[in-house]
């Protein structure tokens, strides 16, 4: 069923309850009330009745006499309003009217009269008149002498008539109310239930839009209520989504370039590797010249090793598949190690060599992964920068160990700064085919520092400089 039509039926079925309850408690006060202002002014007939007719001795108030003259002007009066009346003495006789009627008070009625209690009926009196059966509401009042017994009961009766008929009238007009109210019910919610419905098919819509791959929808927010939690979601859901996508979309592109890359990287020393076998196997390479073609051939494989090996490295690392194995390493003597391996590199484009760390100043870390983070920076940092300097230093707080590797080399700008971490990132991609680079460098630092609990960051600015800040946590 549509949600329109369930909250109207919903609507419905409150309102109309509601109205029944109410309703029935309305008809069954209302009744009680007419039937009590009928008694009372019954009870009021038989008093002045009690008046004209009763006559008693002043002292006991005991009954001297029925004066049925005064009586029956009054019973002409009362018959027009269809007022009937009668009067019983002691021991149920009745002493007006004279007719041949039996006494219609029982037992019951007989011993609360007694008691002074005045005994009323709705409807089961029954009276006949001119063959027909009309239900009466009657009012029994006991008259008392001094010694508090009854010296006569008066019972007047009137038809329910008329009260039937004020009940039905209330019962009429309540009967419209509930049919208008239903009808303002069933309008009022039509319209909510319709102003819901349609923000539900805007969330709907804009779903459909996601699944269907486009991410830049946004539902309007607004109202305090759960559709708008849901929409306040829903718009960060997509926008995450959207964030996500862009960035499966980046690393794919990037993935893409690098396979080209790499499979160029790999067809040229393939193809060298192949020309020399080719060469030896048709006796085609000079003599003298075979020992240099085999350094050659070494040098391409050892690239295309390491381009596999740095993957490898690379997915190993970030899955969390290596161990590491954490030692106080003396950085001193790790940066000394690596400046004299790099050493020729860096005198080749007249970089200076500086490490500015206190001998003892050691880090908590896995020893070659330390060395390989160390290694990585140092030679970006050689092969970026040209008759500058290369500085590391270090210090610590109680917390952590900070090594701070600094050049004067080119430099990146802010977007080349923002993808340095990324795999296969190159900012500039043509000197791959001259140097061999294969962009993995920093996204191996990056998840290695990671790897230790250690942080990384980088600041540059383009043709000063770069400077990579690490900090390793001292111990758990
Ligand atoms: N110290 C630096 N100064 C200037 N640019 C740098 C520096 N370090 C890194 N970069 C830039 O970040 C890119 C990524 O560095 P990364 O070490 O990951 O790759 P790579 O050095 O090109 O290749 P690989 O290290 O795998 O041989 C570099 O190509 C370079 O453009
Ligand atoms: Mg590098």
């Amino acid at each position: 069923m549509k949600l329109v039509y369930q909250q109207m039926v919903a609507f419905l079925i409150v309102t109309l309850s509601t109205l029944l309850v109410l309703g029935l408690i309305f008809i069954r006060f209302s009744t009680n009330m007419v039937y009590r202002n009928k008694w009372s002014s019954l009870e009021g007939y038989a008093d002045s009745l009690y008046q004209q007719s009763i006559v008693t001795d002043p002292m006991t108030g005991n009954l001297k006499a029925v004066q049925i003259s005064g009586l029956q002007n009054s019973e002409k009066l009362l018959t027009d309003q269809r007022v009937h009346f009668t009067i019983y003495l002691q021991n149920n006789v009745i002493a007006y009217p004279k007719q041949n009627i039996s006494p219609k008070i029982n037992k019951e009625q007989w011993a609360k009269l007694r008691k002074g209690k005045v005994v009323t009926s709705k409807s089961d009196t029954k009276q006949f008149s001119a063959g027909r059966v009309r239900p009466m509401t009657e009012v029994m009042k006991p008259y008392l002498n001094s010694k508090r017994q009854v010296i006569c009961v008066i019972s007047v009766g009137s038809p329910v008539s008329n009260i039937q008929s004020d009940v039905q009238k209330i019962r009429y007009n309540l009967w419209i109310a509930a049919g208008f109210s239903a009808l303002v019910a069933v309008i009022a919610a039509f319209f909510l239930s319709r102003y819901t419905a349609n923000r539900i098919n805007r969330l709907r819509a804009a779903a459909h839009k996601v699944a269907n791959g486009d991410f830049d929808v946004t539902v309007p927010t607004g109202g305090r209520d759960e559709i708008h939690d849901l929409s306040v979601d829903f718009n960060r859901m997509s926008k995450s989504l959207k964030t996500s996508n862009a960035e499966v979309q980046r690393q794919e592109q990037r993935r893409r370039e690098f396979m080209a890359d790499a499979v160029h990287e790999m067809r040229t020393p393939l193809t060298t590797i192949n020309g020399i076998l080719e060469g030896m196997q048709y006796g085609a390479l000079p003599e003298d010249s075979q020992e240099e073609s085999i350094e050659l051939m070494q040098r391409e494989t050892k690239r295309l090793i390491r381009l596999v090996n740095d993957n490898l490295d690379y997915e190993r690392i970030r899955t969390n598949s290596i161990t590491l194995n954490k030692t106080n390493i003396n950085i001193k003597e790790v940066v000394d190690r690596i400046y004299s391996q790099i050493k020729n590199k860096a005198d080749e484009v007249h970089d200076d060599l500086i490490v500015t760390v206190d001998p003892n100043l050691t880090v908590l870390a896995d020893y070659d992964r330390f060395v390989q983070i160390m290694f990585n920076i140092i030679q970006n940092a050689i092969q970026f920068t040209s008759d500058g300097k290369v500085e590391v230093s270090g210090s610590a707080d109680d917390k952590n160990t900070e090594i701070v590797i600094s050049d004067t080399g080119i430099g990146m700008s802010e977007e080349q700064l923002q993808n340095i971490w990324e795999r296969y990132y190159k900012a500039d991609a043509s000197r791959m085919q001259t140097k061999g680079e294969s962009g993995l460098g920093m996204a191996i630092v990056h998840q290695l520092v990671k790897a230790h609990d250690g942080t990384i960051k980088v600041s540059s600015e383009v043709g000063r400089g770069t400077t990579f800040k690490l900090t390793f946590p001292i111990a758990k």
